[in-house]
Formats: structure tokens, sequence, C-alpha cells
């Protein structure tokens, strides 16, 4: 259709750019349809099937018939093996009324910013971040307000740093560890620090994205603040969901755990945009929280294998640094060493994403310049990808960079 002047868009849409890590999986996907041959190392997709029990139960659910509109917070099931997840995991203990279940965790954090922030409120979000946190504030008319997490300090927030970006216009703290897209985990002394900077503050929520709960390297258990600082739990949402534990990022299942109050309010939002979520998903996640555990420690200790894999590849190629990942399935390597030189075919590579760009054109490597998560001059790699995958990739960075003139 040709483009046209017609009827206006909201103008606060004028601001949020579509997310930088899906429209690089999305030029990937074009390119690829255009015969060009292209490794995307872009989405934190878990290349695994999703586990078959999990599929049996949905399929299941959707034989006993249960195809119609679900309660808007979550089925009964769902929502009782979500509480056990959450005694089980984190130490955490939600009456029925303290749970939502959403489409994805996407969508648990869509609801808490909406029902919460006015314009001119502010969200602190420590950067590198996820890039939804800062978009869907945004798109509320809230300010975000990055608080810079240093390479040097493993990508961690201090407590000194905190304490600089709160402010009395801040109504969320954004906690995401593992973290996408820098790995770095908080153990419960990191915690406990930031507890007591938070303390100072009962004006703001908290939100723990424990997405990546489970997929710490090591298998150490993950400390989440509800539960470390007990008194704050009054004002923490703490957020996870079936997507990266269980390779379920195409069942939209994420559940958040928090006051009723606000679970309430996020409940409401939800109503009035998607509903509740389909019951055979929701049946497949409860099948996923409740039956057998083993296949989450083989898909965690693969991650961690490969994570050990690029890091180590990396960190052997001429000009580029790496941080050491404690969780999560992304490499973050700082690019800073081969920024105002050209590449081999003759590009100048400013900025991560000239190096992204220039990567994508002449070794066809999709990955996502550290901008977009608010830190340059790195890229994120994402190691979800299947081995082979893998391994093709980086046999082209490595050309890539050692082209570098
Ligand atoms: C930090 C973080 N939180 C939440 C999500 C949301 O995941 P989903 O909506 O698939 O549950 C993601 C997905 O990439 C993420 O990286």
């Amino acid at each position: 259709m040709p483009e046209a002047a017609g009827p206006g868009l909201a103008a606060r849409l004028a601001q949020i750019p579509r997310a930088a890590t899906m429209q690089a999986a999305e030029r990937a996907r074009a390119l690829r349809a255009a015969g060009r041959d292209i490794i995307s190392l872009t989405l934190g997709e878990p290349d695994f099937p999703t586990p078959a029990h999990v599929v049996e139960a949905a399929h299941a659910a959707a034989l006993r018939g249960e195809t119609k509109y679900p309660p808007l917070t979550g089925t009964p099931a769902l929502k009782a093996a979500v509480a056990a997840k959450f005694r089980r995991d984190s130490g955490l203990a939600f009456e029925d009324g303290e749970i939502l279940v959403g489409h994805g965790g996407r969508q648990i954090i869509y609801d808490a910013l909406t029902a919460t922030l006015d314009p001119g409120d502010e969200i602190v979000v420590p950067a590198p971040y996820w890039n939804a946190y800062p978009l869907i504030a945004r798109m509320a008319g809230a300010a975000p307000v990055l608080l810079a997490c240093e390479e040097a300090d493993g990508f961690r927030p201090t407590p000194e740093a905190l304490d600089r970006a709160i402010t009395r216009r801040t109504k969320w703290v954004v906690l995401n560890y593992p973290n996408n897209p820098t790995g770095a985990v908080l153990d419960r002394a990191a915690l406990l620090a930031l507890a007591e900077v938070l303390r100072r503050a009962p004006w703001a929520w908290v939100m723990s994205d424990d997405i990546y709960e489970h997929l710490v390297h090591d298998g150490t258990p993950n400390p989440t603040l509800a539960a470390v600082a007990p008194d704050l739990a009054h004002r923490v949402l703490t957020l996870t969901g079936v997507s990266k534990t269980y390779a379920m990022t195409g069942w939209r299942v994420g559940f958040a755990g928090g006051p009723a109050r606000l679970v309430s309010a996020m409940a409401n939002v939800q109503g009035q945009s998607t509903g509740g979520v389909s019951p055979v998903a929701q049946a497949a996640a409860a099948a996923a929280l409740e039956g057998t555990q083993d296949q989450v420690g083989v898909m965690r200790a693969a991650y961690a294998a490969r994570s050990a894999r690029v890091v180590a590849a990396l960190r052997a190629m001429p000009g580029l640094t790496c941080h050491q990942p404690g969780g999560a399935f992304y490499a973050y390597p700082g690019v800073a060493g081969l920024l105002g030189r050209r590449t081999r075919g003759g590009t100048l590579v400013s900025d991560d994403r000239a190096f992204c760009e220039a990567l994508l054109m002449e070794e066809g490597v999709a990955a996502v310049h550290g901008g977009a998560f608010g830190a340059s001059p790195y890229v994120r790699i994402s190691t979800a990808a299947g081995e082979a995958v893998l391994g093709e990739g980086l046999a082209r960075i490595g050309r890539f960079v050692s082209g570098f003139q």
C-alpha cells in the first residue's frame, strides 16, 4: 500500500522506537528470506524444545475442554502451582490474591508500570538493562533514570549509585539478576546492601525480575530481594515465568507475586488489554512447574558450557574484551579496542551500532549493539542458540575482527 498522510498516531509513541532486539531479529529474518546466509545471535530464545510432558499437558487440557475464557488473574491450578513454586524456589509465601498470571514476563511488567506510573514519575533502571523497562515506562509518560553499572564492578549496581539515582519522584526501582544483557548476578550480601538504600525510599516500588533465576551457571540458587529483605516485601513485585527456564517462549506465560493492592491494579490493566492467558498455555505452565525439573538442570548446564566457550573465544579475539557472565544466556563483549578503525570491507567503525551493522553485512552475523541496552560500546551475543550455530557465529566474528585495520 502506498504510504500516504492519514489519521494520526498517538504522540507518546513518537518516543518509543521498536525494541532494537526485535528489530535486529527481524532484519536477520528478512536478509535470510532474501537468500543471505545469516547466523542470528539476537534473541534470548532457547533452542531447546519445550519438554514433552509440558506439551502433553496442554494437549490434555484442550481435549478436556479447557478452551473457554480463563479467569483474569490465572487458573486456580496454575496459581496454586505458582504459589508452591515461589515457596520452593524463593521462600516467598503468596496468597491467591497476591499472584497474577500474564502473557509472559513482558505483560507483567507492562501491567505493573501502567498500573502505577503517572507522567513525571521516574523509574530507576540499572544499565545495561533489558530494553522493555524504559520503553514501557515512557509509554506511561514516566522518565527512565539510568543507573550506570560499570564493567569493573561486574555490571552490578553499587549502593552509592542507587542512592544517587533515587529521588522523591522515583516510583520504581528495577532489579534484574541474573541480568539481561550482562549475565551479572547479585548475591545475598549485594542485595542486602541495596536493600539498605531502598529502605530509605519507602515511596518506591521495587521490581525483582527473576526471569533467569534458574539459569545461574554454577547452579547456586538465586537469592531474591523480597526473601532477603522481608521488611521490604510489601512494596516488592517478584516476577518470573516459564519462557526461559522451560524453553517456553512461545507459550506466553509469566507470573508475579506481590502486594494484593498492586496485583489487583495490575489485573485491572490486564483486563482492559488482553484478558486472561489461554487456559491451554496455563495448563502447560502448571505442568512445567509441577513436573520433573530434570530438563531444567540439563539446559542450565548446556547454557553454562556455551557461555564458557563463547567467552573464552571472544577473549582470544584481538580488540575484544569480555566480562564473565554468572548466569542467563548472553555474552556482552566490549568493542572499544576496535572503534575508529576500518573493517576488511573498508567500513569505518565509529560505535557499537556500526560494528553490528558491518558484522551483519560483511559476515552475515546478527547481534545487538550495546547501546540498545543503555551501555556502549558493547555487543550482546545470545548464547541460547545451538552449538553449531554458535560455532559458526564465533568463526565468523573471529574472521571479522581479525580483518580490522
Ligand atoms: C529480563 C527479562 N525479563 C522479562 C522477559 C520477558 O520474557 P517473557 O515475556 O517471554 O516471559 C525477558 C525476555 O527476554 C527478559 O530478558
